[in-house]
């Protein structure tokens, strides 16, 4: 494969044709954040470029384009630290926040949730917009995995997880704009899809959206109830390094 050479942040670098914008920054050591995107073991790659948490600007062009899924071509100047794109990533963040519960403290990912992690990296100390919230009904239905969708951020990291890892394909986004959830079929509860819980879509969840039952009566109930539920040790987490 060919080398192209870019500038990024003033240092001129070679990196192979087809690399991200992302990749070739961290080749160099510069850090961009993420939110929706993830490598997986395999060789799987996760770019919706959804979140556009990764914003950067590229001279010459008038939009900001996100690292993740922007290729690098030959001459491109790239910076990753203007006020524009600091400014446009922040926004995103604070955006996602307006339509998030805030009850950090009783979730069961506080302290292992990205999206807490990028606020608190971002200085974000209060919520800058307020308007209405999702009211989404929870799934509680299987005995191994919890779904709560007003924290889901619409990443489509499980989607990917669920699709292409265990290949079972159970969720997918449904419904336009504010409604849109990631769901199984016909809104079904876990519970009745062929969803095997091996728990792929937990591990790379970002935020509570996706979580493990840690209910022990649960548990036990389900075992009771094998017609009803399917319990399988939540798999280890696929997320490459
Ligand atoms: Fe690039 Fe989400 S990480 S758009």
């Amino acid at each position: 494969m060919s080398l192209v050479t870019v500038t990024i942040n003033d240092k001129k670098l070679q990196v192979e044709e087809g690399t991200s914008i992302l990749e070739a920054a961290k080749s160099a050591n510069i850090y961009i954040p993420t939110l929706c995107h993830m490598n997986l073991h395999g060789g799987v790659e996760h770019n919706p470029g959804s979140c556009r948490v990764c914003v950067v600007e590229i001279e010459g062009r008038k939009n900001l384009a996100p690292s993740c899924n922007t290729m690098v071509a030959e001459g491109m100047v790239i910076n990753t630290n203007s006020i524009r794109a600091i400014t446009s990533r922040r926004t995103v963040v604070e955006l996602l926040l307006s339509d998030h519960p805030q009850d950090c403290l009783l979730c069961e990912k506080n302290m292992h949730c990205e999206l807490q992690a990028l606020a608190a990296d971002m200085g974000i100390r209060e919520m800058k917009y307020k308007g209405e919230m999702s009211t989404f009904p929870k799934d509680f239905s299987s005995a191994s995995i919890e779904r709560n969708l007003d924290k889901c951020i619409l990443c489509r990291r499980c989607v990917t997880a669920c699709g292409k890892i265990q290949t079972v394909s159970v969720l997918s986004a449904v419904n336009r704009g504010f409604h849109t959830i990631i769901s199984p079929a016909f809104g079904l509860p876990m519970v009745d899809t062929n969803c095997t819980f091996c728990g792929q879509c937990v591990s790379v969840c970002p935020t509570g959206a996706l979580t493990q039952v840690n209910n022990t009566t649960k548990v036990w109930e389900a075992l009771n109830h094998k017609d009803k539920f399917v319990i399988v040790q939540t798999a280890p987490a696929v997320r490459a390094a």
